[in-house]
């Protein structure tokens, strides 16, 4: 066990975006949770609060707005209640963006998290669990799987920048003999995503009747997560994992982005009056260096006792539901 996580205070990076947001609500609903969670979030174009509603004026809640880059903050937030293990999602985390300006993503993804790395190095009784990305891994032709023993091959400043981060956990944990834990996941998608990401554009400009804009042919293959799934997935490495190891989550549902729109579009128009949906879908230019496909191999967890609960179907329900 790596922490005992229904005592321990776990500072939570960008808990206010897709992702940590999931994970908090996983945490506070969890059976018998007595620990406490604060949430570090600057609050970028990517943090909405919304996402915490229901967790708020949880007495095991607390929010603190600010920078993972900010030393002092960190003592601070460690002062007030002494912190057990991080678990780190801040990120800059959008492709698109970091082809337009990398910038903000060395600055947050490398060196925020050598930031927090360095503040951990002086608490060493501190775990620390980083979130990491199947983009990694670079990108597979049509046959293959990411492992946890993939070489890796970013080929956008956003992996490039989280496979930088990716090295100085490692390294971090191997020469100062830190408690440290990886895990990549494959797309997440659900309820609170912002919709500059596939799914959530999609259903947004599908459901407002404006055109559904599509990479190349659709033709690129990814892999889907529900992020309630994620959230179950890093709660079990905390309480099952081991020291130092990296686990791959994968979510099982490998799709084309054309199929995967089609399918979408399908839920949407039983869910809703709407119809011949298909009719808004444009191919757009090709995004430079767009990986052909991920796929990740998800048995190292399944060793853990996890594998993924939610189908595609349900979980496009829920996230078109929190949409209409
Ligand atoms: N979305 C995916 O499909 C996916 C898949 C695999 C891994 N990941 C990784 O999971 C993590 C979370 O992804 P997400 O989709 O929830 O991201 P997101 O963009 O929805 O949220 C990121 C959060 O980090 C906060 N943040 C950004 N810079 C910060 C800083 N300097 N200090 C403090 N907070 C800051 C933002 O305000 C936001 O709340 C990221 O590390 C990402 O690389 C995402």
């Amino acid at each position: 066990m790596l922490l005992n996580l229904n005592q321990n205070h776990l500072l939570v990076t960008g808990g206010a975006g897709f992702m940590g947001s999931a994970f908090i609500r996983y945490a506070l609903k969890h059976a018998g949770f007595t620990g406490h969670i604060s949430n570090l979030d600057l609050l970028t174009y990517a943090g909405n609060l919304a996402n915490l509603k229901e967790v708020e004026g949880d007495p095991r809640y607390r929010f603190y707005k600010g920078d993972i880059r900010d030393r002092a903050l960190l003592e601070t937030i460690h002062d007030e209640r002494p912190i057990d293990g991080i678990v780190h999602f801040a990120a800059e985390t959008h492709v698109d963006r970091s082809i337009t300006d990398p910038m903000p993503f060395l600055e947050t993804n490398i060196l925020g998290t050598c930031n927090l790395l360095e503040f951990v190095r002086t608490h060493p009784e501190i775990h620390f669990h980083h979130i990491s990305t199947d983009e990694v891994y670079g990108a597979l032709g049509p046959e293959g799987i990411f492992t946890e023993k993939t070489p890796y091959r970013p080929n956008s400043p956003y992996s490039a920048s989280k496979a930088s981060s990716d090295h100085f956990v490692r390294a971090y944990g191997v020469t100062y003999g830190m408690s440290t834990t990886l895990s990549h996941a494959s797309n997440n998608y659900g309820p609170g995503q912002y919709p500059e990401k596939f799914i959530p554009l999609m259903i947004q400009n599908a459901l407002g009747k404006k055109p559904l804009p599509v990479y190349g042919k659709g033709e690129n293959v990814r892999e889907w997560l529900f992020v309630e799934d994620h959230a179950r997935a890093v709660w079990t490495i905390l309480e099952e994992g081991k020291k130092g190891e990296v686990y791959n989550i994968g979510g099982g549902n490998e799709m084309k982005n054309i199929d995967l729109l089609r399918l979408i579009l399908k839920v949407a128009e039983e869910m809703t009056e709407e119809k011949n949906l298909e009719e808004l879908i444009t191919f757009v230019i090709d995004r430079p260096g767009h990986d052909f496909r991920y796929a990740m191999d998800g048995t190292k967890m399944t060793t853990l006792g996890f594998t993924p609960q939610w189908s595609l179907e349900a979980g496009l329900r829920a996230t078109i539901k929190e949409l209409l």
